[in-house]
């Protein structure tokens, strides 16, 4: 949603800030500020992106500061609603992620108190709130104004003649990095890989003191004792290795994050609970929830439980009564929508699983289980290389049940992933840049393979993309085929392959241009094809791989072709931490 960032240490402040922001932008970028400890608090706030006028930033003085990097909620994306946010007196600055629910009747209370607000943004109430309770000791005054907030936040705040940041974490994350002589504390441990490997991870309740080479932390008023961890990802996972964008190196990291997960899972146990469970109830979002359909149709083929598949924002407000297993398929851990609808099945005493990428995330504290996809840290707000390895963990989960019955496909996804990013796109790119709308169609496992592309292709191309199961398309969508919306079709063999054929005929027989993706040597599919991507010989779980890999590839060039900004798409967020 937004990314925060403090520093505390003994250099400058100001491009320790602005460094850090420069990694957490994709988590939102329509505006950015950060506020240092001089003689006085200094800010600088802007809409926009870091990249562009932040030179002013840069000269701040003092060693502490906090920073932000905002995707709007409450109030539109300008210089006024950036944080950070100050109180009416100028003397403390505060920084915010998540949301204040009651800030509507607290704006009102402040404002009849005498309040100046200076912006539509829910944070700023926080600001004043803590005026009021501050008599010179900054972590007194949170003490008393954090009751009075209901929501999420992870905050970080600083006063004047003060030299530490105070921090507050509830339903948003935040992680603290330790070093010699500094402490950083942030949304995730991106920007802090540079300077520490050594992290703590807050909790919900906490509220901390960072000051250089020291954090202290209180929960419920007491001293409370948190682990430092180790991370093991390094500066180089999370740049951009020679790669165009982000994007490209995490699609072309996809076999090796593949074999990684796959190897790690077969050396850890699975509870035997987990293993005996009758049916399932998956919850996720997003690209999480299209790799969630991939294991209901495997699932329900090889293991012979039924699987349930619920949108997790959906879920929490009207869930289906269910004492089965519930998997939270999350990359990030810390989509709320997820975790809400992971606390729901908790409340009625469903065993939980969390899948995820992030160690010590939310989800894994809020679950009974969890397993880890270990796909190293994925930059880009387009998720790749996270669906890879969600398919991973999700499949080896399957093999597992069905004791061994997708052991031999799994074994081959990887040559069948290398192969298909040597693939050419130029001539469906063609297609799809000029093109403005298109429809993906699959069938069976295929079908949620089709979403997951229309979704890539919307998100960064900006061009209106359908998934369809492709018998549906007569039901309706028909009426809007012409020689200018091409589609794009999963056709591969199996059962359904003879009526995917006639469901691409039928289109092609309404002026449609077809790009379809099928099995190498397929005639027949080359013949009426317009663009045929051809991937090799396998099974239909090395084709998902596959087809996934050549969807990912499609969208990226006609993106890369309509010169989109690949990484940070307009309007979105890696990390959705509000409903
Ligand atoms: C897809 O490219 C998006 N980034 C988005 O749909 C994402 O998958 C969704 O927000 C869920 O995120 P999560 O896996 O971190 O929960």
């Amino acid at each position: 949603m937004c990314g925060i960032i403090g520093y505390s240490g003994i250099s400058s402040a100001a491009p320790v800030l602005i460094d850090g922001l420069k990694k957490l932008e994709y988590r939102g970028y329509d505006s950015f500020g950060i506020a240092t400890i001089g003689d006085r608090i200094e800010v600088f706030k802007k809409q926009g992106r870091i990249s562009t006028g932040v030179a002013g930033a840069r000269t701040l003085p003092g060693t502490t500061g906090i920073g932000h990097t905002r995707w709007a909620t409450h109030g539109v994306p300008d210089d006024k609603n950036a944080h950070p946010h100050v109180d009416c007196t100028g003397t403390i600055a505060i920084v915010h992620n998540g949301i204040i629910e009651n800030y509507h009747e607290l704006r009102k209370q402040l404002v009849a108190r005498g309040h100046r607000f200076s912006s539509d943004t829910d944070t700023e109430v926080i600001v004043h709130l803590l005026e009021e309770e501050y008599h010179g000791d900054l972590l007194e005054a949170f003490k008393c104004a954090i009751p009075h907030l209901h929501g999420s936040y992870a905050l970080l705040a600083i006063a004047e003649g003060d030299e530490r940041i105070v921090a507050a974490r509830q339903n948003s994350p935040l992680v603290v990095g330790i070093a010699d002589q500094a402490v950083y504390a942030a949304s995730d441990m991106t920007p802090l890989l540079q300077y520490t490997q050594n992290v703590v991870y807050l909790q919900d309740g906490d509220l901390a003191t960072l000051s250089p080479g020291q954090l202290l932390v209180w929960n419920n008023g007491v001293p409370a004792c948190r682990p430092i961890e180790k991370i093991e990802w390094t500066v180089e996972q999370v740049k951009k290795g020679g790669f165009a964008h982000y994007m490209q190196k995490e699609i072309f990291e996809q076999p090796e994050v593949f074999s990684d997960t796959i190897r790690t899972l077969r050396r850890e146990e699975i509870p035997s609970r987990i293993l005996r469970e009758k049916a399932v109830t998956l919850v996720a979002c997003g690209t999480s929830y299209h790799a969630g359909m991939v294991f209901k149709y495997l699932a329900e083929e090889r293991c012979g439980i039924p699987v349930r598949i619920e949108i997790a924002s959906e879920f929490k407000y009207y869930p289906s009564p269910t004492r089965d297993l519930v998997i939270g398929i999350t990359q990030s851990g810390e989509t709320a929508d997820t975790l809400a609808a992971l606390k729901q099945a908790r409340a009625y005493q469903s065993p939980t699983l969390a899948v995820t990428n992030v160690l010590g995330s939310t989800i894994t504290r809020t679950a009974d289980h969890t397993l880890y996809m270990g796909a190293g840290p994925e930059i880009s707000v387009a998720a790749t290389k996270s669906f890879i390895a969600e398919l991973a963990v999700l499949l080896h989960l399957v093999d597992a049940i069905s004791r061994g019955e997708l052991t031999k496909s799994l074994d081959g996804v990887n040559r069948a992933m290398e192969q298909v990013l040597l693939s050419s796109m130029d001539r469906a790119v063609d297609l799809c840049s000029e093109a403005a709308h298109i429809f993906f169609v699959g069938r069976g496992p295929f079908y949620p393979v089709a979403l997951e592309g229309a979704l890539k292709m919307k998100e960064i191309s900006y061009i209106h993309a359908e998934g369809y199961a492709a018998g549906e398309i007569k039901h309706g969508p028909f009426a809007l085929l012409s020689p200018r919306t091409p589609a794009v079709g999963l056709c591969f063999p199996g059962e359904t392959y003879p009526v995917m054929v006639s469901n691409l005929k039928e289109m092609k027989a309404r002026g449609v241009p077809l790009i379809v993706l099928g099995q190498e040597g397929d005639l027949d599919l080359e013949e009426f094809a317009d663009v045929f991507i051809p991937l090799p010989e396998g099974d239909s779980v090395q084709h998902i791989f596959g087809a996934t890999v050549a969807l990912q590839l499609l969208a990226y060039h006609t993106a890369v072709r309509l010169k989109r900004e690949i990484d940070t798409p307009r309007n979105l967020a890696k990390s959705v931490t509000v409903e």
